[in-house]
């Protein structure tokens, strides 16, 4: 259980927080991070290089010292190793554009109207869905560009962890870009992928996959997974970030037509946020549930325990032999 907070500065330091994401945010807007990543710098020096006034570099740079996201020594700012590794641009494990595009410029807007979502006070055109959302090709892209350099190296952690070497046909639902698919066909070389996903979506994802070398082995098909008929049979089912992101109302269905496609004997995977039993955590599970709410407001926030009951493939099908997982 996390601990009650007891102090004021406590509850400051979560009401503000919102201040330090800025800060980072802003960072790699300036695109500070690749600056430092040939050496310690001024304020003076990173003010000339990205043509800005002094004192504004000074402010942001002064912030992320305190977050621990730079250090200085003398004047000198430089960047921590997390920085280092994960902010600077073409980094092994650069993840910044993630943060830029997706973080800053989508989903940081959304959380403005959390508080009429909670209230019901929007009708649904004020609403984006997913749907809507990706209606729009340049969201889509810009959405679909960040998480694909956000979903390769959780692909890799699939691909370790789930054997796919008896299968030969992945059906992966709001698969996007192919992050996944792509690590996936890698490490298996039987394996072929469909992935269904909206069409602004799809259109990139061909790109990605012929960039892979892997237009081959994945396949796209643009719709709405909650009205598309699926492919199938298939040996297995991958909804990754799906289930969060729909009304609850709609999983069960999305978890019928999973088993429906599937071979029998073959394997249903969700990869979602889920918090404990008890709901004491884990943290960004819970907070990413909120931040989902903010524009799909019938989204639900569920335990293993609700897992377990909606996974639960149905006694009457071919398919009851189907194993399933949820991670
Ligand atoms: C967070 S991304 C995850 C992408 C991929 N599954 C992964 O884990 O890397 C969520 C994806 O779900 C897709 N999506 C959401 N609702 C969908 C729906 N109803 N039908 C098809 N795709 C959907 C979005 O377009 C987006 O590509």
């Amino acid at each position: 259980m996390p601990q009650p907070v007891t102090e004021a500065e406590e509850i400051s330091q979560i009401a503000f927080g919102f201040m330090a994401s800025k800060a980072l945010f802003v960072g790699l807007h300036l695109d500070l991070f690749t600056h430092l990543a040939d050496g310690p710098k001024t304020s003076a020096e990173l003010a000339d290089i990205i043509d800005t006034p002094e004192n504004r570099v000074t402010t942001v740079l002064t912030a992320l010292l305190t977050t621990g996201i730079v250090q200085k020594n003398g004047d000198r700012f430089s960047n921590s190793p997390g920085a280092e590794n994960f902010l600077v641009r073409g980094a092994k494990y650069d993840f910044g554009d993630y943060l830029r595009y997706q973080i800053d410029r989508q989903m940081f807007p959304f959380m403005n109207q959390l508080e009429d979502v909670v209230f019901d006070r929007l009708d649904d055109s004020q609403i984006a869905s997913y749907e809507h959302w990706m209606a729009d090709e340049a969201e889509a892209h810009l959405y679909s560009e960040s998480q694909h350099a956000g979903s390769l190296g959780p692909g890799r952690t699939l691909a370790r962890m789930i054997d796919f070497s008896e299968d030969r046909q992945l059906l992966d639902v709001a698969g996007g870009t192919g992050g996944f698919a792509i690590r996936l066909c890698e490490a298996n070389p039987e394996l072929n992928v469909t992935i269904l996903d909206f069409p602004n979506v799809v259109s990139l994802g061909e790109e990605k996959a012929s960039e892979a070398g892997l237009s081959d082995r994945i396949q796209f098909m643009g719709g709405n997974a909650l009205e598309a008929q699926w492919p199938a049979p298939v040996d297995a089912v991958l909804m990754s970030y799906l289930c969060s992101g729909v009304p609850g109302e709609s999983i069960p269905e999305l978890l019928k037509k999973a088993y429906a496609a599937l071979k029998p004997g073959g394997k249903v995977l969700v990869h979602d946020f889920m918090v404990e039993n008890d709901r004491s955590g884990p943290e960004l599970a819970a907070l990413w549930q909120l931040q989902h709410m903010a524009f799909t407001p019938d989204a639900v926030s569920l335990t293993p325990v609700c897992w377990q009951s909606i996974l639960r493939p149905p006694a009457s099908t071919p398919q009851r032999s189907a194993r399933s997982s949820a991670a």
